[in-house]
């Protein structure tokens, strides 16, 4: 089977953003992230947007306006996003509102599970918005995002 390249003009991008203290993945609290880094995670991200013809911006910020204004960029420029909020996931509105004008599929990502974590986790305004959750499955839910996100485009 022949896959679509990413530079084909009608190849659909994807947006991976990823919020505050992700930078440190690899050496923050490894127990719960895990030991791979953020730009581990963004090598195996482009090597599977390869493989389904795919093209990636993947971006990560400690700023929660960064990320308002990445998803409004979104709007014109992806086709999906794919969010890890960090902890903005827990209390952001404006990250919320900026969501709700992405018309697009929206895949919420976390490496561990915010459900069996401290309270203040478990409620997730990102969630208000997304297509999907993926929470608990470490780097791997990067992959399973872009699997998932690839799907909805394609229906689309
Ligand atoms: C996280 C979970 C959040 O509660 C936390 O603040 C993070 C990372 C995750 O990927 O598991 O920074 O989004």
């Amino acid at each position: 089977m022949t896959l679509l390249q990413p530079d084909d003009a009608m190849s659909k991008t994807i947006f991976i953003l990823n919020g505050p203290n992700l930078n440190l993945l690899g050496t923050r609290e490894p127990d719960i992230y895990g030991a791979e880094t953020l730009a581990d995670i963004e090598t195996a991200s482009h090597a599977r947007a390869l493989e389904l013809g795919i093209v990636i911006e993947f971006r990560q910020t400690n700023l929660e306006g960064d990320l308002v204004n990445w998803i409004q960029e979104a709007r014109s420029k992806a086709d999906a996003l794919i969010l890890n909020a960090g902890a903005y996931t827990h209390t952001s509105i404006a990250i919320l509102d900026a969501l709700r004008a992405f018309d697009k599929p929206v895949i919420e990502v976390h490496l561990s599970n915010i459900f069996r974590r401290e309270d203040y986790r478990k409620h997730s305004y990102v969630s208000e918005a997304a297509t999907g959750i993926i929470s608990g499955f470490g780097s791997h839910g990067y992959m399973l995002g872009i699997d998932a996100a690839a799907k909805l485009i394609a229906r689309n």
